[in-house]
């Protein structure tokens, strides 16, 4: 059956016109202030081959270029590289191993990071251990013949251990120049920590945190001034198909346009809340790198320009307390994640480290009664009223 009998005859051109007019590839030189959202998984080439630079957008795409361009930037280095998301980006990196290829690992890491190096790729033949690397002659005895790669995350998450980056990667260096050093800075942001320039090789974010800043996107960074790490790590990031949405590169490029306020602002808010917390005795202590009782205070002041709104503290009492602290919040929120604009709390026994084994946790301190917080950018007489009307509300359970 003829589906259009009777009907008037179509437009010409129609769907041509709908497709081609007015998205010529070559009109794209309009000088906007703001990098456009660049959605064409295509591009054009003059002849088989030859392209001004783009071919498909998993291989390369002008919003994250625009994007890796200023991270780069921000940290100092040659080249970045920007990925589906922070765990995306631990993957890719670890991609670069072959089984049989050794990791040593700080000991206090993202929880997901933990679940990736010991039930990912322990289980695909790599050999992962674990070290403090607070302590840098257990990192040295650490490394063995097959390492490869050695991963350090500072300030942790979230016992808030400081590493000291240049000390642990002159040693990894001196011990065989050709393993890898990642740090991730995701606590830090490239505003207040700058690895690569302390002696690390690959500087990691999860850029989900302070790096975008806004509790919006999901994505991971990887940044690098070495050109043989660089040719890898983008080979891996195209052929493992690990990439972020240019909506997702949008967004976080504008997020960086304020990463220095934002920063300050959360190192201002998060110190006040640190010495409240610390002065306070409903709290048996308080975990925060800027403060002078912090074990690494004199690290952080050299290798830092700054201290973000992570805090830990251990509530006086038990699991209870901590519960009790948590669900009577009235501006935090209980979310995982952090390095937004906003203020979180979490439990991470219950919440971001439920994937940590038990007996890891008590190790690592991170106890029942820990709580931590993720001090956002609101004013901060309204943040420390919420936390002391918490607090009171817990004390009273104890009765
Ligand atoms: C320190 C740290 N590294 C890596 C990750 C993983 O990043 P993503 O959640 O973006 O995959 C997180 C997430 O919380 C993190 O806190």
């Amino acid at each position: 059956i003829d589906l259009f009998a009777g009907f008037h005859t179509a437009y010409k051109s129609f769907a041509t016109d709908a497709i081609h007019v007015g998205q010529e590839p070559e009109q794209w030189k309009s000088m906007a202030v703001v990098p456009p959202i660049s959605l064409s998984t295509t591009f054009k080439q003059h002849s088989p081959g030859k392209h001004a630079g783009f071919e498909y957008s998993r291989s390369g795409n002008p919003t994250r270029n625009c994007l890796e361009k200023a991270v780069a930037a921000l940290d100092g280095a040659k080249y970045c590289l920007a990925l589906a998301s922070g765990l995306a980006a631990t993957v890719t990196i670890t991609h670069m191993l072959k089984a049989g290829d050794g990791i040593v690992s700080m000991d206090d890491v993202y929880g997901g990071t933990n679940r990736y190096f010991q039930r990912i790729a322990a289980e695909v033949g790599l050999d992962v251990s674990f070290a403090d690397c607070t302590k840098p002659q257990l990192l040295k005895a650490a490394l063995k013949p097959n390492t490869k790669l050695v991963w350090i995350e500072t300030p942790t998450n979230p016992m808030m251990k400081v590493v000291d980056i240049k000390a642990c990667s002159d040693l990894v260096h001196e011990h065989n120049k050709d393993i890898v050093v990642v740090v991730d800075n995701t606590f830090m942001s490239a505003y207040f920590q700058r690895p690569l320039a302390l002696g690390a090789d690959i500087c990691m974010y999860s850029a989900t945190k302070y790096m975008n800043g806004h509790s919006d996107v999901v994505m991971g960074l990887v940044s690098m001034n070495r050109e043989d790490l660089y040719e890898r790590l983008k080979f891996l990031q195209n052929a493992l198909g690990s990439v972020p949405s240019p909506f997702d590169c949008f967004l976080c490029n504008r997020g960086l346009k304020t990463l220095h306020l934002r920063m300050e602002r959360h190192f201002k808010n998060a110190l006040a809340v640190a010495k409240f917390l610390e002065a306070d005795p409903r709290v048996e202590h308080v975990l925060y790198p800027g403060l002078p009782s912090h074990p690494q205070y004199e690290v952080m002041k050299r290798q830092c320009t700054g201290c973000p709104g992570m805090i830990a503290f251990d509530i006086k009492g038990k699991l209870e307390h901590a519960t009790t602290f948590l669900s009577n919040l009235k501006m935090f929120a209980i979310a995982e994640s952090l390095g937004g604009y906003e203020s979180l709390a979490e439990h991470p026994a219950i919440m971001t480290h439920a994937s940590v084994p038990e007996n890891e946790r008590n190790v690592l301190g991170i106890s029942d009664t820990l709580i931590r917080l993720s001090v956002g950018l609101e004013d901060e007489a309204d943040i420390i009223e919420d936390l002391d009307q918490a607090l009171a509300a817990a004390v009273r359970i104890r009765h």
